[in-house]
């Protein structure tokens, strides 16, 4: 797929075929992250690809949390409702956590090494005719995924759902370009 064809027609998707994504895609989208610019190349990024009983477990707890918590009006039913269709889903962690305690300055910097990782798996999945739809609702719910997931030493940074589109997004309004310069 030509490179302007990708950028322009990524969109995120919100509900997915039941075609199965195959484990060679994964690795793809996951090697498209692995060389993404980094902070002094930390590459901070780790990543755990669910099975589809962790992914239902993850939906499930999502649910559980909205209906317990109906006051909040937050996109969390939403998003279980959108990891229902979605065919895979890896959750993203940062490994500067410990260091991050001992310089603050690590923080902001590991952090934007990170969203280049997650945009390179973005438009891998693209070029791969795939869809995806990054997730930090979960993080409404961090402490319970780390917990069931085993995960002590990182922290999360967002899940991310991957399948084929059920339909075709069209262009989301974006701002002015004009509006956007500062000067
Ligand atoms: C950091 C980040 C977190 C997001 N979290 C969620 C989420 O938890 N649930 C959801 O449905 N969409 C989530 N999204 C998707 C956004 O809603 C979507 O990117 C935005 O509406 C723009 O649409 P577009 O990606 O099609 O251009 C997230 C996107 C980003 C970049």
């Amino acid at each position: 797929m030509d490179f302007n064809e990708v950028i322009n027609s990524r969109r995120t998707a919100r509900v997915f075929t039941d075609e199965n994504v195959t484990n060679e895609q994964i690795e793809k989208i996951l090697q498209s992250a692995c060389i993404a610019p980094s902070a002094k190349n930390r590459q901070p990024w780790k990543f755990y690809v669910l099975n589809d009983e962790q992914k239902n477990h993850i939906m499930n707890m999502l649910f559980e949390w909205d209906k317990l918590n109906p006051k909040e009006r937050t996109s969390v039913k939403g998003t279980a409702e959108q990891i229902k269709t979605a065919n895979k889903m890896i959750m993203i962690y940062s490994d500067s956590y410990k260091s991050k305690a001992k310089n603050e300055n690590y923080k902001k910097p590991d952090y934007i090494s990170l969203g280049c990782a997650i945009e390179n798996m973005s438009l891998q999945a693209v070029n791969l005719g795939l869809g995806s739809c990054i997730l930090c609702d979960t993080l409404y719910i961090e402490d319970e995924i780390d917990n069931y997931l085993g995960i002590n030493d990182y922290e999360q940074i967002c899940g991310f759902i991957v399948g084929y589109p059920i339909y075709n997004y069209s262009t989301k309004i974006k701002k002015d370009f004009a509006d956007l310069l500062l000067n």
